[in-house]
């Protein structure tokens, strides 16, 4: 891990177009099922100049060249690649008043007047337009959406939604922080153009995260293959769930929110600190404790569920990848743990905590990438092989690091009153994704999950009692 990065990359052969790598190949097969659309949404205590926004966007995807690519799909070849036009031709797609509160009123009416802001509807409304569910022969749509909806007068919603194979969690905020810069600069007439020409700095087209991978780290001796596959091949679509309220009807993904205030995080990072551990472990353990005790079942009953922890391998990679380089490029690594009931919070985060970080240290997020996207895959085409094809392969994911968001200066002077970041799981996936970010030393977490097969009841229920769990 020692070696001298490789600072520069090689650039593909053709720029024009390239075929998705074998992550991003799993990546296009779970979006058209529901799995991967990133949504970025951001609530704006004023209306954005379209114009400029659009502008900036357009300078923006044209500097993170795979962002204004169109992903297109050979039925002949069953593949897919990414075609990347010289410029970009975003165009944001307005909602205004009155078609925003018709949009709004139809959520409000199929969710029997739920208590969510209009915010948070119009997040989950995003998340659930699908522009890559079709799968014809020659299929081809853009990756980058952007549109905006006004509230009332005073308040609107800007939305990036993004296709996960080519911009993972930290590519997504990447973009929204250069964006709000640019937006602010250009607001304040060209001045500080040095740094704008930073912010623009063109970004080279990646290769998939397998062309990355360190020398020898992929490597796994024929025989350890061979268990790890018969492993993940008969038991990981069969781990414990939560109950699955409605297995049948069509899906779509919804977000409960976990807060913590300012003093309740610091009880929690400091815990974690002195007991070695980062948050990713904690969580999971308050949601292993917190599903067990769900179901109702007597202590001393043991149920095995399945946690995926992914990690941001950016600054892992042969050549190491600079923190804002656009794509995907998150690996997994899947731990299994036996849950009892009546299990101590802190010793079951550790244990989670020690059995991911042990699997780190062995190199199975590179080793076994593509075990896990090949049971991904397979999942996909027989979902009858998970329990009541509910496309389920864990229970929880959870990301190794936090977002750290520290810029509400920035904020301010935009009118940026709250923003969500995160992706539909109504595909394949976990019955919870947290994406959890501490802002201004505030825990504050997205957990998303496919309904109706999980209720909004029902998770405000779960999480509850995590956040219970987690600040008793
Ligand atoms: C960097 O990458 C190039 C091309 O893949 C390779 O030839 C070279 O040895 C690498 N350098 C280092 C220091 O790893
Ligand atoms: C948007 O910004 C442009 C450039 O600054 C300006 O010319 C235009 O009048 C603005 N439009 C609105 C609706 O404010
Ligand atoms: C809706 O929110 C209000 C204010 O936060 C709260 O008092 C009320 O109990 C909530 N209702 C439901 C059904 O959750
Ligand atoms: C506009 O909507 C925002 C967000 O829902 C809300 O906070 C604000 O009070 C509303 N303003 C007016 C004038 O209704």
């Amino acid at each position: 891990m020692a070696e001298q990065p490789n600072t520069t990359l090689t650039p593909p052969s053709n720029l024009q177009t390239r075929p998705a790598g074998a992550t991003e190949y799993s990546w296009c097969r779970a979006v058209p099922g529901g799995t991967g659309i990133t949504v970025l949404a951001l609530l704006l205590s004023k209306s954005p100049n379209i114009s400029v926004l659009q502008n900036a966007l357009n300078k923006l995807l044209n500097s993170n060249p795979i962002l204004k690519s169109q992903l297109h799909y050979s039925s002949t070849t069953n593949s897919y690649s990414y075609t990347i036009p010289s410029n970009s031709h975003l165009q944001i797609q307005p909602f205004d008043l009155s078609s925003t509160a018709q949009i709004l009123r139809t959520l409000n009416n199929n969710n029997n007047l739920i208590n969510e802001t209009d915010f948070h509807l119009i997040l989950e409304h995003e998340m659930n337009q699908n522009s890559w569910s079709e799968t014809s022969s020659n299929f081809i749509s853009n990756v980058f959406f952007a549109s905006t909806y006004q509230l009332n007068e005073s308040s609107s919603v800007l939305t990036l939604r993004i296709h996960t194979s080519v911009c993972d969690r930290a590519a997504a905020l990447a973009v929204l922080r250069k964006l709000l810069e640019l937006t602010m600069m250009s607001e304040e007439e060209n001045e500080g153009g040095g740094t704008k020409l930073e912010l623009l700095k063109k970004m080279e087209v990646g290769l998939g995260i397998e062309e990355y991978i360190p020398a020898g780290k992929a490597n796994k001796p024929f025989w350890a293959r061979g268990i790890d596959m018969v492993g993940y091949g008969l038991n990981s679509l069969r781990f414990s769930n939560l109950k699955f309220m409605d297995s049948e009807s069509t899906r779509g993904s919804q977000v409960v929110k976990l807060e913590l205030n300012k003093e309740d995080t610091d009880r929690v990072l400091d815990g974690c600190k002195t007991r070695g551990i980062k948050l990713c472990g904690l969580l999971a353990a308050a949601g292993l404790i917190a599903a067990h005790s769900s179901k109702g079942l007597n202590e001393n009953q043991w149920e095995k569920y399945a946690i995926v922890t992914l990690i941001n391998c950016r600054s892992i990679l042969d050549p190491v990848l600079s923190p804002d380089f656009p794509g995907f490029y998150h690996s997994a690594i899947l731990n299994t743990h036996d849950v009892k009931g009546g299990d101590d919070l802190w010793e079951l985060a550790k244990r989670c905590y020690t059995s991911f970080i042990n699997a780190k240290n062995n190199n199975k997020h590179f080793s076994d990438m593509g075990d896990l996207n090949f049971l991904m895959c397979k999942a996909i085409d027989n979902p009858g092989l998970t329990p009541s094809s509910s496309l389920r392969t864990s229970l929880i994911s959870v990301f190794e690091d936090p977002v750290i968001d520290t810029t509400s200066i920035l904020h301010q002077e935009i009118g940026l009153e709250d923003f969500i970041g995160c992706a539909s799981v109504h595909g394949v996936g976990p019955s919870i994704a947290i994406f959890d970010t501490i802002r201004d030393g505030q825990l504050d977490c997205a957990c998303v999950y496919p309904f109706p097969l999980h209720t909004r009841e029902q998770m405000q229920e779960l999480i509850g009692e995590m956040k219970r769990i987690l600040v008793d």
